[in-house]
């Protein structure tokens, strides 16, 4: 586990701002950083990754300001070492891509839709010295974007998840998975993986506190022959969900 001398899964604050010291500009009084600030998230972000997970990030400045903890906690509930594995929408950090990859020596596919977050996350794979295999999606999820025949131990997703487009901090592309409660994106991405799993494969999918949304992902998933977990953790404040189907 890549822990800090306190022994937590954590960077304090005062060692972020030795690596980058223009986080001072966000401090408060008490030593405080101002997490509602981008800029501020970012920056704090990128130290967790260089100190902790050994990782150069460099966020695009529109995207997702993807944590590296929650991801690493997430990985850590299905991944053992060594599997071959595939992330369906690795973003502009690849962030996901790139743990899998160092920390637990998978050999790692990894495919995105947005062209620009293409570009980044192909930057961070090289900035990295990453073996990943980054494929250029065109608007399908696996089929007609993964070669004919070819099988993974492991599929997973922190996929889209909105219902609708919100006027948070996502890009349409980021937020958007459709369907009544946002699930239509890992409804399709779960029934294309059967043809792509090996036999005992799995799905992980990285999903919110939203109770009608794991409900209808769990409902088709069974419908579709898998036996399915779900593992709930805490990051912070807030629960998230590793659904994890088996087929
Ligand atoms: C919620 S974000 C997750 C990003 C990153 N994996 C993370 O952990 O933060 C979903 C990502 O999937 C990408 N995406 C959306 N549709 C896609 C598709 N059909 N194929 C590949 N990527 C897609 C989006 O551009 C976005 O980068």
């Amino acid at each position: 586990m890549p822990l800090w001398k306190d022994g937590k899964l954590g960077l304090p604050v005062r060692e972020a701002v030795k690596l980058f010291p223009e986080l001072n500009d966000y401090l408060d009084e008490r030593g405080r950083l101002d997490l509602s600030n981008r800029r501020a998230r970012i920056l704090y972000n990128r130290a967790i990754a260089k100190v902790l997970f050994g990782l150069e990030i460099e966020y695009h400045p529109h995207g997702l300001v993807t944590p590296p903890i929650s991801r690493y906690l997430f990985l850590k509930t299905f991944l053992r070492g060594g599997e071959k594995v595939l992330e369906i929408g690795t973003g502009h950090t690849a962030m996901m891509a790139l743990i899998a990859d160092k920390l637990f020596d998978c050999e790692v596919t990894a495919t995105e839709l947005d062209e620009e977050f293409f570009e980044y996350a192909r930057g961070n794979i090289e900035r990295n010295g990453a073996k990943v295999r980054l494929i250029k999606s065109d608007g399908r999820i696996i089929r007609g974007v993964i070669p004919e025949g070819e099988s993974f131990d492991v599929i997973f997703s922190a996929p889209p998840y909105y219902e609708r487009p919100t006027k948070g901090v996502l890009t349409e592309r980021e937020g958007v998975g459709g369907g009544k409660y946002g699930e239509a994106f890992s409804v399709r991405l779960i029934g294309e993986a059967r043809d792509y799993l090996r036999p005992g494969g799995r799905v992980a999918l990285f999903l919110p506190n939203k109770k009608p949304l794991i409900k209808a992902i769990v409902g088709r998933g069974e419908k579709l022959g898998y036996s399915v977990r779900d593992v709930k953790f805490k990051v912070g404040t807030r629960w998230r969900h590793s659904l994890i189907l088996r087929l």
